[in-house]
């Protein structure tokens, strides 16, 4: 009977190998499966409609909208995403009639940039750049039929 420990001793740097190589290899394995399964998790924003997807400034806005803002608007902006459970006031329903601090662009870029008064809708200045501002002001805008 040959067992595995007498192999001839040539092949012995083989076998030293080995583990190092079965380690990596598992490592690797697992930073796969849990890329793989984060990414499952995630809730993937739905495709922009045709309208948006024609248009590279609402494109643009649709992007930031889905990174920002939708996790108080909600994804059609009926002001119902997850967050807007724990909100001390409610995110506004940006589908509601007339809108609380205007719908014109001047308005809604204000408000955007520097947030609401109860500092709850949180202030963009800083983080967008002025094209992404000027790009969700569009697109919240047209999401709301407030352009035709
Ligand atoms: C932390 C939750 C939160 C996030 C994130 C958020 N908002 Fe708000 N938003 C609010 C709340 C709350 C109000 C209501 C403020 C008030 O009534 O004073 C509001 C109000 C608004 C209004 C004013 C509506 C009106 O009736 O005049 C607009 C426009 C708006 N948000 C757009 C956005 C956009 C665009 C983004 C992303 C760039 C965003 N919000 C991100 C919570 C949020």
């Amino acid at each position: 009977m040959t067992s595995p420990q007498q192999n001839p001793p040539q092949e012995l740097p083989l076998n030293e190998v080995g583990p190092g190589r079965y380690f990596f290899f598992v490592t690797f394995c697992m930073v796969v499966l849990a890329g793989m399964i984060f990414f499952s998790l995630r809730i993937p924003p739905p495709p922009p409609p045709p309208e948006v997807k024609s248009d590279p400034v609402l494109t643009t806005g649709y992007n930031v909208y889905m990174r920002q803002c939708v996790a108080c608007h909600g994804l059609q902006g009926l002001g119902d995403g997850p967050r807007a459970f724990s909100t001390p006031i409610k995110p506004r329903n940006l589908r509601d009639e007339p809108w609380k601090y205007g719908d014109d662009e001047e308005s809604v870029l204000k408000i955007i940039t520097q947030g609401g008064p109860q500092g709850v809708m949180p202030a963009f200045g800083n983080s967008l750049s002025p094209q992404e501002l000027k790009a969700i002001v569009k697109y919240v805008r047209h999401m709301a039929g407030k352009i035709k």
